[in-house]
């Protein structure tokens, strides 16, 4: 981005530049915008394991043309809802026609028929509406509709109540059963005919035999998700009361969309973490429900605006924003956890999975071999030279380990150990050297990976040494 003129000298995005605020006035609002989001959309599909899912949010003025990159993207088969969040619960009166009040969540899979839908938790709200008004031996149930549209032929028929009236279907429609499954319902008691026997007839759904989870509608209300307002305020308590994110999402509603499709262990991305919402939904999320779910969250060097309070407190960037917000959120939720078991007396300590690394990206730890300007013998004997040591000057040893990491395809969690050793001790002997020099050197993952990096000559015999003292 920088030989592009998009980032500054420091790496951090230019206003003026492709990512500088997309206007309304400049004609090319919408185009602008769909260049910005199918590249990032194209590589969340193919980072999407089969039975996964995604969730985007937006408000009207891209939907329209979301849903139709989303379904060249992923496919008009795996759309799997347009969800309406309630995000405001009061009208902005200076508004001159409406005054919205909800975003959409668009969902899609990357494979309708791979991805599993979790269901949301019961509540004790939705299992009130179940009682026993007949005594059942199940115990409580609730009454559902024996009537559906389109009309089966077969599944048109009279029923004549215990009171003697007879009923059929409403016009346009049938009954669920067939008369012979009917008349096996009647037998097993789980035909409803209101208490005087002359109701139209309903079937009974016990609370026993339903589904743990009741299947997710499309409108979300902020009574069960939160809105905007709220999620500002309590972004606000995390931050001592300053408000130094605008809009960020409520961590319930993220939380919902988690809740739905992923289960212990699964991997959560947001390439657009903003004030790390997500971070905070996963985090709480696995503390509820003892999961172990991970995230990965991608920001921009964005800068946040010099006269803003964010600004004049340190954070710099939307990133030092989200860093210290996951920082005190972990802190809350060890803390909470730490009194839960005060108060219950436990002494041991329930291990919660908390922590994160962050990683910027940046130009490779390694020289760029120039095939290109090698005319002659004697440039190739200068590059040769350059490269007796691949690494370039003032590289960080970590970084260069991450970068070999990444190279060999290895997970970024993996186990790192810096170690030292010191100069061969019998040579040191023989030669009667008395100083003793420490190398460190990096183990990765149980030594899968050694990085050791020194001046020229010592490497191979370093290497032996840690080789040798793995194998004792
Ligand atoms: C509205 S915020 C997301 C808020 C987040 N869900 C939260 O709750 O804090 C959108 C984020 O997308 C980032 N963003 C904006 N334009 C972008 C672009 N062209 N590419 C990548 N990220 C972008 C911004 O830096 C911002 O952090």
């Amino acid at each position: 981005m920088k030989r592009i003129g998009e980032k500054d000298e420091e790496g951090f995005l230019l206003k003026e530049g492709l990512f500088r605020k997309n206007s309304k006035e400049n004609g090319q609002y919408h185009s602008n915008w769909l260049s910005m989001i199918y590249p990032r959309l194209f590589l969340a599909r193919n980072l999407l394991r089969d039975d996964g899912v995604i969730f985007v949010s937006i408000d009207d003025n891209e939907v329209h043309n979301l849903r139709m990159v989303m379904n060249e993207i992923f496919g008009e088969e795996n759309f799997l809802a347009n969800i309406v969040w309630e995000r405001a619960y009061s009208p902005v009166n200076l508004k001159k026609h409406f005054s919205e009040n909800h975003d959409f969540i668009i969902c899609y899979s990357k494979s309708f028929d791979n991805a599993l839908c979790n269901g949301l938790k019961r509540t004790d709200e939705a299992n009130a509406r179940y009682d026993n008004p007949d005594n059942d031996l199940r115990g409580d149930w609730k009454s559902s509709d024996l009537s559906v549209g389109p009309v089966v032929k077969e599944k048109v028929y009279t029923i004549t109540l215990p009171s003697g009236r007879t009923v059929v279907p409403p016009k346009g429609r049938c009954w669920v059963l067939t008369k012979e499954r009917f008349d096996e319902f009647v037998n097993d008691n789980r035909i409803w005919f209101g208490n005087d026997g002359n109701n139209v007839p309903s079937v009974k759904r016990f609370l026993t035999e339903v589904k743990e989870s009741v299947t997710p509608m499309t409108i979300w209300k902020y009574s069960e998700v939160s809105h905007s307002q709220e999620a500002m305020q309590s972004l606000k308590r995390i931050f001592d009361n300053e408000a130094y994110f605008d809009y960020p999402k409520p961590v319930d509603l993220i939380k919902r969309c988690v809740e739905l499709y992923s289960s212990t262990g699964d991997i959560i991305l947001d390439f657009f973490a903003g004030s790390g919402t997500a971070a905070q939904a996963v985090l709480e999320l696995n503390k509820e429900d003892d999961g172990n779910r991970k995230f990965i969250l991608v920001q921009l060097p964005e800068k946040t605006s010099e006269d803003s309070e964010a600004y004049k407190a340190g954070y710099i960037t939307i990133a030092d924003i989200c860093k210290e917000r996951i920082r005190r959120v972990i802190k809350n939720l060890e803390s909470e956890t730490k009194n839960a078991q005060i108060e219950i007396g436990k002494d041991t300590e329930k291990k919660l999975d908390l922590g994160f690394k962050v990683f910027k990206l940046k130009n490779s730890n390694f020289k760029l071999w120039r095939g290109d300007d090698i005319s002659n013998g004697e440039v190739l004997e200068e590059q040769l030279d350059v490269f007796h040591d691949p690494v370039k000057t003032g590289a960080d040893d970590e970084n260069i380990v991450y970068e070999l990491i990444l190279k060999m395809g290895l997970d970024l969690n993996v186990k790192i150990e810096s170690c030292f050793i010191d100069t061969d001790e019998s040579k040191k002997k023989k030669k009667g050297e008395l100083s003793s020099e420490k190398y460190k050197f990096f183990r990765v993952d149980d030594g899968k990976l050694l990085y050791l990096h020194t001046q020229k000559g010592k490497i191979g015999n370093l290497m032996n040494q840690i080789l040798k003292k793995k194998k004792t």
